[in-house]
């Protein structure tokens, strides 16, 4: 057999960091050890059952079974825009301001496509989610990376970026509520975004995967809500976290109508829209009644808090997550974000992503999935304690 050689650009994909952590979670699963897996980010409960019913509906209907329009249904983008308008009092021109994604990755790989050429400069957040690599790798790009630290409350400080850089790059990568340090940001924040964006003609891609996981009863802010964003920024929002409907793939870029054509353009050649039934169930997951959303919140802030009081418990001072549904925790004193994720795996049969696979800053913490029941949770935080890492006081 011929072993054909892969393409420059797919030799500058970064590596899969948690391969590795997912094998050795199976090699002790398959052991028969009873290990709680809290190191990956799929949401473990099922889509709502009036969704999955619309989806069987609609499946069966022959129209669905033809390609959809290439550029996705008209009612899917109506809905997106109603969507937008009721939870953000965001206004969007269905037609040209809304792209309909398969799942919120594809649009943040594809944007780097659409808007960078080989050596124009994008800034990311360290810590990540490993995507905007992905996307800017493929376009051949330069990365500038932008700390995301707890002083700062994880949010980037735009004063330190050197003007030479400011001037140079051409996309810059949010996303709040934040994987993986699960922080939040407000509107004074994305203002002051919008206004950076605007003095030097940057691109902001906001990833809002997590929009409507925000607690204490406080609901994530849209990059859209501030002032003049959709001139300068668009935002990528999905159906996998607020509908639990991850493997449907379903997704959508909102906002400026410039980058809207282009992923439009770039998917025109790349793929017909997602299947019609799924358009149709997805049209109503965003219209029907979100009391199933609300539900799902609170399950997420309950076990939260249940997984926070065991940690806090045994003398480990951490901060209950704003939002997410990740808890990112520092990691003690003498290992590594590694070392320890390894030591939560091997004594407490605990699996956690290390923060180092989601860039340099990202070591000293470990991520924790919020995505099992609030019983697991609990058990995994008894687990950890008796791991007997501090002593109270
Ligand atoms: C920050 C972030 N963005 C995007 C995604 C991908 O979303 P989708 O399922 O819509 O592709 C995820 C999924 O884990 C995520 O954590």
């Amino acid at each position: 057999m011929v072993q054909f050689e892969q393409s420059k650009a797919l030799k500058r994909l970064p590596e899969q960091f948690f391969a590795g952590l997912v094998k050795k979670v199976e090699r002790l699963m398959t052991e028969g050890h009873d290990i709680i897996n809290l190191g990956q980010g799929n949401p473990d409960l099922p889509t709502p059952q009036h969704i999955v019913e619309m989806l069987q509906q609609t499946a069966e209907n022959p129209k669905n079974h033809k390609y959809s329009p290439f550029r996705g249904r008209a009612e899917l983008k109506q809905a997106t825009a109603d969507f937008y308008k009721r939870e953000y009092d965001v206004e969007l021109d269905p037609e040209t301001e809304v792209a309909i994604l398969f799942g919120a990755k594809t649009g943040l790989v594809e944007i780097s496509q659409c808007l960078l050429n080989e050596g124009d400069t994008a800034l990311l957040p360290d810590p990540g989610y490993p995507d905007y690599l992905s996307g800017t790798a493929l376009a051949n790009a330069n990365i500038e990376t932008m700390p995301l630290l707890e002083k700062n409350h994880f949010l980037p400080d735009y004063t330190i970026i050197p003007q030479e850089i400011l001037k140079k790059a051409k996309l810059l990568f949010l996303n709040y509520p934040n994987n993986p340090t699960a922080a939040t940001a407000n509107k004074a924040f994305f203002d002051k975004t919008v206004d950076l964006a605007k003095r030097h003609n940057i691109c902001v891609v906001h990833d809002f995967a997590y929009g409507a996981i925000g607690y204490d009863g406080k609901k994530p802010q849209s990059f859209l809500q501030s002032n003049g964003a959709k001139d300068i920024g668009v935002e990528m929002y999905t159906l996998s976290k607020t509908y639990n409907m991850a493997g449907w793939r379903a997704g959508m870029a909102v906002g400026n109508s410039s980058v809207i054509e282009a992923i439009n353009l770039i998917q025109d050649h790349l793929y017909v829209s997602l299947f019609g039934a799924i358009q149709e169930a997805a049209v109503h997951a965003l219209t029907a009644d979100q009391e199933p959303v609300r539900q799902l919140v609170d399950t997420y802030e309950s076990r939260r808090n249940a997984f926070v009081e065991k940690i806090r418990a045994i003398g480990w001072d951490i901060k209950a997550p704003q939002g997410t549904f990740f808890v990112w925790l520092p990691v003690p004193d003498g290992y590594t974000s590694e070392q320890f994720s390894d030591l939560l795996l091997e004594k407490a049969h605990v699996a956690t992503a290390p923060g180092r696979g989601f860039g340099e800053h990202g070591e000293g913490y470990v991520r924790v999935g919020l995505l099992d029941s609030e019983e697991r949770l609990r058990e995994a935080g008894e687990r950890i304690a008796q791991l007997s890492l501090f002593e109270k006081n």
